[in-house]
């Protein structure tokens, strides 16, 4: 039987989203294409071809939305802005696009819920893509424009700023696997994409703080729990600090240490590009922030060379999924090892999430006095609604309660962690995947859009109103 656990006074209880998973309206009110919309165009490129265009439809039924978010009791939402709304052509600042999120933001504040707003959540406008993307220099100044445009109409109102969501996937998934927008195969341009996004977190810390010195700026990170699946082989030992390395290292140590963790550089020397990085640019990157923003779902094991096991791991591919692109080192495989997943074959780990949090504030964000935050944590689940459509999803909750516990837990053990937010809100467009998987605490209904909230939003909303879990 779990103990009662009562987080800390003030702690921070929310939600996340983005604009392109929920807010349709793709081509309104002066939005032009974002590297999603193209990509999804593509065909193969989403399940069943489909798009971000309608999605939630959130942009016209944000009020709605906003009120449901206090019904259930969340303090602070977060979200993001898509830049191909407020800069289509990558230069030219729309109004009509700001005003859509400063009547978010004004809603969201009305109703007592704390805006905290993501830049950047991996939908570059398709004409800085056309530019050579984050590949290109160029795009890290771009962004910064961007995000200043963002600060002058919002700043008087926001005042917790992240740059980046999961810099990782976004140069990664979109340069070198092409499970995403902008759906590249290069490997290059992945790890140049990489330099330039955070090079263009660093770049508007910067230009933010000098405009709003106390403002909470900082950016979130996606972290994988990797370990060697047989910890007695050198060959698994080695892959999992590849991975660890590359996934979770090469950004976190950018930009609160100010350097590329040396192995990694090691590990990538083939390929890595001897142009990409100059002078100052590591110092910028590691621009003192204030939050770190923590996003975790799983743990995974994986394998060095070893013919065999990479055999298993191909077998156990399915159709759909995203096979880590391992720059550098594309002989690594994860490999399931049977322990509980969730509906997108990520295995549950709520230790691992402790773990985590114990190693960030040991090794990178306690020594240099940065906050986190989990900015996303959930579960995609098959759920099964009812006639009403409500759906029973004891599965979710269960997950939620391990990870929320295991978060407390490092607390107690002297982690700085100040909030945690539920990815996510609602059912959305879950990118390659499309509508096929749910992570929502609320149901959404496509072919509607009417908005159930399942038992997890219940039981969140309760968590968030008391901070206390139950025993
Ligand atoms: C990470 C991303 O930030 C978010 O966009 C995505 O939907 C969730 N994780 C779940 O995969």
């Amino acid at each position: 039987m779990n103990a009662q656990v009562q987080f800390p006074d003030g702690f921070r209880w929310g939600a996340a989203t983005a604009a392109y998973q929920i807010e349709g309206a793709a081509s309104e009110d002066g939005r032009a294409d974002s590297i999603w919309d193209v990509f999804a165009r593509q065909p193969g490129a989403v399940w069943q071809g489909q798009d971000g265009s309608v999605a939630c439809d959130h942009y016209h039924r944000y009020e709605d939305d906003v009120d449901l978010m206090r019904e259930l009791s969340l303090g602070t939402y977060r979200f993001s802005i898509s830049w191909a709304r407020v800069v289509p052509d990558g230069t030219t600042v729309n109004r009509q696009g700001l005003d859509f999120y400063a009547r978010l933001v004004d809603t969201l504040l009305d109703r007592g819920i704390t805006p905290w707003l993501t830049l950047y959540h991996w939908d570059l406008p398709q004409a800085l893509e056309d530019r050579g993307g984050w590949p290109a220099r160029e795009t890290a100044d771009r962004f910064v424009d961007y995000a200043l445009a963002v600060h002058d109409a919002l700043g008087d109102r926001v005042r917790h700023w992240a740059t980046l969501n999961e810099p990782w996937c976004a140069a990664f998934h979109g340069y070198a696997g092409a499970h995403h927008a902008p759906g590249q195969a290069d490997p290059v341009a992945s790890l140049r994409a990489a330099h330039h996004l955070l090079l263009a977190h660093g770049q508007a810390v910067r230009a933010l703080r000098e405009r709003d010195p106390d403002a909470s700026l900082g950016l979130t990170l996606n972290f994988t729990d990797t370990v060697p699946l047989d910890p007695d082989r050198e060959g698994d030992r080695d892959a999992a600090r590849r991975v660890d390395g590359t996934a979770n290292r090469f950004f976190v140590e950018a930009v609160t240490r100010g350097a590329y963790p040396q192995d990694v550089l090691t590990d990538l020397a083939d390929v890595w590009p001897e142009d990409l990085v100059q002078e100052g640019d590591l110092e910028t990157i590691a621009t003192p922030i204030d939050v770190l923003g923590v996003n975790y779902y799983a743990t995974q094991a994986v394998t060095g060379p070893d013919p065999e096991r990479a055999a298993e791991a191909a077998r156990q591919a399915r159709a759909f999924d995203e096979p880590s692109p391992n720059v550098g080192s594309e002989h690594v495989r994860a490999v399931r090892r049977g322990i509980p997943v969730s509906d997108m074959g990520w295995e549950i780990s709520a230790d691992a999430l402790r773990e985590l949090l114990l190693r960030l504030q040991r090794d990178y964000t306690g020594p240099r006095g940065i906050a986190m935050v989990v900015t996303e944590n959930g579960m995609a689940c098959d759920d099964r609604p009812d006639a009403d459509g409500f759906v029973d999803d004891q599965e979710r909750i269960a997950y939620l309660d391990a990870h929320v516990r295991a978060a407390h837990e490092a607390i107690e053990q002297g982690a700085d962690l100040r909030g945690y937010l539920v990815w996510s809100l609602m059912d959305n467009f879950e990118w390659a995947f499309g509508y096929a998987k749910r992570f929502g605490i609320v149901r959404v209904d496509y072919d509607t859009q009417r908005r159930t909230p399942k038992a997890s939003a219940r039981w969140w909303a309760r968590l968030a109103s008391t901070g206390v879990l139950p025993g």
